[in-house]
């Protein structure tokens, strides 16, 4: 499916841009089911748990259980002062996360594309699993920032293995919230590791406190379609949506089957939920 060029390309750069890589119908499809499961949320359940600061504690039980199931995560910006939404629940979720590609069926069949594994495999993968998956709104207007990271602060393995796949539901550009790497970022080492611990909780523990150069970043302006593989250790973020458009997209995190997943990841899955390749 790559060309050696293309692998060339990733190696270099830490990411690599396949545009209308996916059908716009199987995106149809995915934002279709990402509607109804939305339409189907008591979001005044949830809303509690994220409209108050005093309720950490309640807020973080609530993210680590969407490992194993899928749960829904409001826009800072969709409360008003006294916690009420400001907008309809279907404009005020940042995302939904983090196993649909394994309890739902349309997810399923999205993540589980025979292309999909192909591009995997030939970067690699001999026995990928699916971690994680996130169905990201970039809701109109108060579509928040994501500040640059390295996935593999977040989704650990021994040896680091995370490999991220971003798919444009939508068209991206600089005005919705793209996507932005720092080309050869991949080479700079892990900066920091979120983790378990047993004392206080999730930490944030910073290896190397230098800072990212943003000035290098590269906006990614997609179209609809369009995959991007990035590699566990790129530095990558997304500018706060200001626009009125939305800017709808779906990631899927794949590790190595034969590296060593580690016990203190904040992602933990279900026995009942075995991770699964493609
Ligand atoms: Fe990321």
């Amino acid at each position: 499916m790559l060309t050696a060029e293309q692998t060339d390309a990733y190696r270099r750069d830490g990411f690599l841009v396949l545009e209308r890589f996916v059908a716009a119908e199987a995106c149809d499809a995915l934002r279709a089911r990402a509607e109804a499961l939305v339409a189907d949320f008591d979001a005044e359940a949830v809303r509690s748990v994220f409209s108050t600061t005093s309720r950490v504690q309640e807020r973080d039980e609530y993210f680590l259980g969407s490992g194993g199931g899928i749960g829904f995560f409001f826009e800072e910006e969709a409360f008003d002062a006294e916690g009420r939404l400001t907008v309809p629940k279907d404009r005020a979720l940042n995302k939904l996360g983090h196993a649909m590609h394994d309890l739902d069926p349309v997810f399923d069949r999205f993540s589980r594309n025979p292309d999909i594994a192909t591009v995997v495999a030939d970067l690699g993968y001999e026995d990928p699993r699916l971690l994680q998956s996130m169905y990201i709104f970039k809701q109109p207007g108060i579509g928040g920032e994501v500040v640059p990271h390295q996935d593999a602060t977040f989704l650990r393995t021994e040896p680091s293995s995370v490999l991220g796949l971003w798919f444009a539901l939508e068209d991206a550009d600089r005005d919705n919230g793209c996507l932005w790497a720092l080309p050869g970022g991949q080479g700079l080492g892990l900066k920091s590791l979120y983790r378990r611990d047993p004392e206080a909780g999730m930490v944030m523990e910073v290896l190397d406190d230098s800072p990212f150069d943003l000035a290098a970043g590269r906006p990614l302006e997609v179209p609809k379609g369009t995959m991007i593989v990035l590699h566990g250790l790129l530095p990558h973020w997304s500018a706060p949506n200001r626009s009125p458009r939305s800017r709808h997209a779906y990631t899927l995190h794949v590790i190595d089957g034969r590296a060593r997943y580690l016990a203190d990841n904040w992602l933990q899955r279900p026995p009942e939920l075995p991770l699964r390749g493609f």
